[in-house]
C-alpha cells in the first residue's frame, strides 16, 4: 500500500478494494481462507513442482541452524506449512524447535492436519498476525517466510517485528517470488498473467485471489530496494539469491 499524504508512506499489499493496511490485511486473511482447500493443489499444478525445491533449497540454505538441538525456529505465514515441514525434513534427529504461524484459521487446519501423522516430532503451529506476533523479543535463532512475507500490508512493520523475534545473530529467510528478465522473464510473464489466473481460478472456484497474485509480485519491491529496507530495519549481511532465472528468489540477512 502506498499512501501520501499526512500520514507515513506504508508500502504492502494492496488486493483490490482494500483503502489501508487494516483492510488490505482483512482482503488477504479471507482470500486465503476462501482458498485453503484447494491451495496445496494449486501450488503444486501451478508452479509445476518446482515450489517443492524451492522450499529445500531454503531449508538447506540455513542447516547449520536446523542442525542445533537447542535451536528455536519460527515459520511465518506458513499456510498449509509446506515451508515448515521442508525445515523440519532437514532438521532430521537434531529435532530442534519449530513453530509455524499464519493469521488464517483455514489454513493452519490443514497445516495441522498434515502433522497429526507424527505429533511429537512435528512443528507446532500458532494462530498469529505476522506484524503483532504475541511471542517474546530477542528469542529465535532462525525466522523464515516462504511466499507469505509479500503479503503483509506493511513490509517494513514485517521486517522490524523479524527483527524483534530474533535474537542477536539470529537469522532470517525471506523467500518470495521475483520478476526474471530477459526472454525468459518475458515467457513467464505471459504464464503468469495470463494463463496462472485462469487456471486458478478453475481449481479453487474463488475468483480474486489468482488474478492478485501475478498484481502482487508486481508491486514489490525489486531485490535492491528489498535489501535497503532490511538494512533500515536492523539488519547486517543482507543478501538476495534468485532461485530458477529468478522467478523466485531467497533473502537472507542477520540480525
Ligand atoms: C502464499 S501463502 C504461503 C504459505 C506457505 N508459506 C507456502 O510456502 O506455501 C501466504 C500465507 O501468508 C499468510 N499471511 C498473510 N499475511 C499474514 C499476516 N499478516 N500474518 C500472518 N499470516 C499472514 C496467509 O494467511 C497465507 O497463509
Amino acid at each position: 500500500m502506498q499512501e501520501t499524504g499526512k500520514s507515513a508512506v506504508v508500502v504492502g499489499a494492496a488486493p483490490e478494494g482494500s483503502s489501508d493496511p487494516r483492510s488490505a490485511a482483512r482482503a488477504v486473511r479471507e482470500m486465503f481462507s476462501a482458498i485453503a482447500p484447494r491451495y496445496d493443489l494449486l501450488n503444486h499444478v501451478l508452479s509445476l513442482n518446482v515450489d517443492r525445491m524451492w522450499w529445500r533449497r531454503t531449508a538447506r540454505a540455513f542447516r547449520h541452524i536446523l542442525a542445533r538441538p537447542d535451536a528455536r525456529i519460527l515459520d511465518l505465514c506458513c499456510g498449509t506449512g509446506d515451508m515448515t515441514f521442508a525445515l523440519r525434513r532437514q532438521a532430521g534427529k537434531s529435532a530442534p524447535q519449530i513453530l509455524g504461524a499464519d493469521f488464517s484459521h483455514a489454513m493452519l487446519q490443514r497445516a495441522a492436519a498434515k502433522s497429526s501423522a507424527a505429533p511429537k516430532s512435528g512443528p507446532g503451529w500458532i494462530e498469529a498476525d505476522a506484524l503483532n506476533l504475541p511471542l517474546p523479543t530477542a528469542h529465535f535463532d532462525l525466522v523464515t517466510s516462504a511466499f507469505g512475507f509479500r503479503n503483509l500490508a506493511d513490509y517494513d512493520a514485517g521486517l522490524r517485528e523479524i527483527v524483534r523475534v530474533l535474537r542477536p545473530g539470529g537469522e532470517c529467510g525471506i523467500l518470495d517470488f521475483g520478476e526474471p528478465g530477459g526472454i525468459m522473464g518475458a515467457l513467464y510473464r505471459i504464464y503468469f498473467k495470463q494463463i496462472l489466473p485462469r487456471v486458478g481460478t478453475v481449481i479453487s472456484g474463488v475468483r480474486g485471489p489468482y488474478a492478485y497474485l501475478p498484481a502482487s509480485v508486481e508491486r514489490f519491491p525489486p531485490p535492491e530496494e528489498m535489501l535497503d529496507r532490511m538494512k533500515r530495519a536492523g539488519f547486517a549481511e543482507s543478501t538476495w539469491t534468485p532461485y530458477t532465472f529468478g522467478i523466485a528468489g531467497l533473502y537472507r540477512a542477520k540480525k
